[in-house]
């Protein structure tokens, strides 16, 4: 398949997204989870590319973002990174590979830095997860935060469903978001909460939030590559706006080759390597 490298184009650094919100120029974000969605993504001028743990559903068919490892995370970062030349690349670190001591934290986000070309990663949560923010910002690893719905504590928050729906809860998650911030985070993620909680800690805060159902307040606004595409399939969540049925195409365009390879109507003589006659003549004959 033929292929061309995004446009050169000057590289993002994490300070630009802060400028960004001071500036109110609205920060873009969506997953990605191979090089072609990092290179189209990069190229459609989108700021964050997230390379998100959303994978372990999305491209390893998974029921929750749980069993995906460290290893997958890595090679699906490095593929990403590879098709962006101007966004900042975030990998999300995944369920168990920060959460038993900041040592371990650290030394998994420096390989999503190292190995995986990540420039920075998020982590879920605050309480335990604040200390590991400062151990990795301290190792020299930027830090993105996320509350509200955390996909990896969903057993915990019995399923996946809107946060901060009481007044008690929505105060927790603007605390959380001004802990991650007080912590050194460069943003923070706020998924699945009611517009008047993001709207709170976006006001209040001097680093970027970046929501997912989380209303227009925020900063910049997330979505998953797959949601956004229209290529899930089953429930799409409330938040969710699907800008395409790419889906509904792929299924087409493989419905089509399947009915013209079984009609030998593929591939034609266009799609075939000619031989020169004289040639071909002599290997009929030997
Ligand atoms: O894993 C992911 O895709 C995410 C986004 C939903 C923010 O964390």
């Amino acid at each position: 398949m033929p292929d061309t490298p995004p446009p050169e184009s000057v590289k993002l650094v994490i300070t630009s997204l802060g400028e960004m919100k001071r500036a109110r120029q609205p920060i873009t974000s969506v997953t990605a989870y191979d090089y072609p969605s990092g290179r189209l993504a990069d190229s459609a001028g989108i700021d964050v590319v997230l390379v998100g743990d959303s994978a372990a559903m999305t491209v390893l068919g998974y029921d929750s973002t749980l069993p995906i490892a460290m290893d997958e995370m890595i090679t699906l970062t490095r593929a990403v990174a590879r098709g962006v030349r101007r966004a900042i690349v975030v990998a999300d670190m995944p369920f168990g590979s920060f959460q038993v001591s900041d040592e371990t934290a650290v030394a998994n986000a420096v390989r999503l830095a190292r190995e995986g070309g990540a420039d920075a990663v998020k982590i879920e949560g605050a309480g335990p997860s604040l200390s590991r923010a400062r151990a990795i910002i301290d190792a020299g690893v930027p830090v993105m935060g996320h509350v509200g719905l955390t996909p990896q504590s969903v057993t915990k928050l019995g399923g996946y469903r809107a946060q901060g729906r009481t007044a008690e809860a929505a105060h927790r998650i603007v605390d959380e978001a001004r802990a991650l911030e007080a912590a050194g985070c460069f943003a923070v993620v706020l998924e699945a909460v009611p517009a008047p909680v993001a709207a709170r800690a976006t006001e209040g805060l001097a680093i970027p939030t970046i929501g997912i159902g989380a209303g227009v307040s925020c900063d910049g606004q997330v979505l998953v590559w797959h949601d956004l595409l229209g290529i899930s399939t089953g429930h799409v969540p409330r938040f969710v706006k699907q800008y395409g049925r790419i889906g509904d195409a792929i299924g087409l365009a493989l419905r089509a080759y399947v009915a013209d390879v079984r009609a030998g109507a593929f591939p034609s003589a266009e799609h075939t390597y000619p031989m020169p006659d004289d040639e071909r003549q002599k290997f009929e004959k030997t």
